[in-house]
């Protein structure tokens, strides 16, 4: 007989569905899903996803808490979406919001790209990440669509909804970066990057936008760079995705706020994650190493290092928070102190 006590370990299959639903209807107060996920899952994921749903109807329905940590979190009954979340800032981002009680919608290109020379994340990794995020007791769907494509998007976004009703909160947070100066730069370096860095954030904005405006509440935050708000060389496309991020928060900032909906833009400095430490080593000949500890050196904090994915990952969950609901259409550094120089 299915035991309750497994369900954080447990690995779900679609025949094991059946015999697990049945367990909870057959409960003293039986626990049953609501539309839509009532019918029998075509595949893991929806399984996961609905085997969760059952367990936090379980918790609630028996007055226990919601997941294992028994903590009231910042984002409790709120559904967010992080883009490029197989891993690194990303990844912070989403287990950071699964802590604080939201469910998840975790979503990654797991493909490379022709214009990057570094390795992008994968299915695996991604799938780590819906895993970790569950084990804390949330509900996680992983999606593995294109933020550059409309029409993944869409779908992404149609599915998402469907599958757990809504999307409060979206962290525009995927992203590449490569170095080549302008006279050199291949034109699909250009585009590719826009297209990736820019073009994605509008068309997430637009599709979750639209279900944030009918219930008059939203959390946008486009993860821009502290290359949003100055130059660099070899950075040009980059730097122009990223000033591009922050003209795009500004304007829908103002178009979302009737609706109580926040959309600012987060301008982090260099951080230790899979990107810095590839583009380092691949496109310059200074290295990973070397770099971090001449922008370590020059900060300004005692500590001398380069930042932390966790740095960032506190600056984007309070722009989310309650704490924060005022603050719209603002780019705010998150760099030690960079821009001060
Ligand atoms: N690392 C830094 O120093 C730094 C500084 C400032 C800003 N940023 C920004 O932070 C964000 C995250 O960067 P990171 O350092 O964690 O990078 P990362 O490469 O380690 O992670 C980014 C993730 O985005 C995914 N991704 C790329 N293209 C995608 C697409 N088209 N659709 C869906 N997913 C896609 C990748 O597969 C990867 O898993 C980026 O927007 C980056 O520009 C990073």
């Amino acid at each position: 007989m299915f035991n309750v006590d497994h369900l954080d370990t447990i690995i779900v299959s679609c025949n094991r569905y059946r015999e697990i639903s049945r367990f909870f209807s057959e409960l003293e107060r039986p626990v049953r899903l609501n539309a839509p996920l009532k019918q029998k899952p075509h595949n893991q994921n929806e399984a996961q996803t609905a085997l969760y749903e059952l367990h936090r109807q379980f918790l609630r329905c028996y007055g226990l808490s919601r997941g294992p940590e028994n903590v009231k979190g910042r984002f409790d009954e709120k559904v967010a979406l992080v883009t490029g979340a197989a891993r690194s800032l990303g990844r912070s981002l989403a287990v950071a919001f699964a802590k604080e009680g939201a469910d998840l919608i975790v979503n990654d290109i797991c493909a490379e790209l022709a214009t990057v020379k570094y390795p992008l994340g994968t299915e695996e990794r991604l799938a780590e990440v819906a895993e970790e995020v569950r084990h804390l007791g949330r509900r996680c769907m992983a999606v593995k669509a294109d933020v550059s494509k409309a029409v993944e998007v869409k779908s992404m976004v149609r599915r998402a909804v469907r599958d757990l009703g809504k999307i409060d909160i979206l962290i525009n947070n995927a992203g590449i970066s490569t170095m080549v100066d302008v006279v050199n730069m291949p034109d699909d370096v250009w585009d590719e990057t826009i297209a990736v860095n820019l073009r994605s954030a509008f068309l997430c904005s637009k599709h979750v936008a639209r279900q944030m405006i009918r219930r008059k509440y939203g959390r946008i935050v486009n993860v821009c760079s502290v290359y949003g708000l100055v130059g660099a060389p070899c950075a040009a496309h980059y730097s122009a995705s990223k000033h591009g991020m922050i003209g795009f928060t500004r304007s829908l900032a103002q178009e979302l706020a009737p609706y109580d909906i926040t959309v600012n833009a987060l301008c982090p400095a260099l951080t230790d994650t899979e990107m810095s430490r590839a583009v380092a080593n691949i496109y310059t000949t200074r290295g990973w190493d070397q770099i971090a500890s001449e922008v370590g050196a020059n900060t300004l904090f005692p500590d001398h290092r380069v930042m932390t994915v966790q740095d960032v990952t506190e600056a984007v969950l309070w722009l989310c928070s309650d704490s924060a609901k005022y603050i719209t259409g603002v780019a705010l550094p998150v760099d030690g102190g960079f821009l001060t120089n």
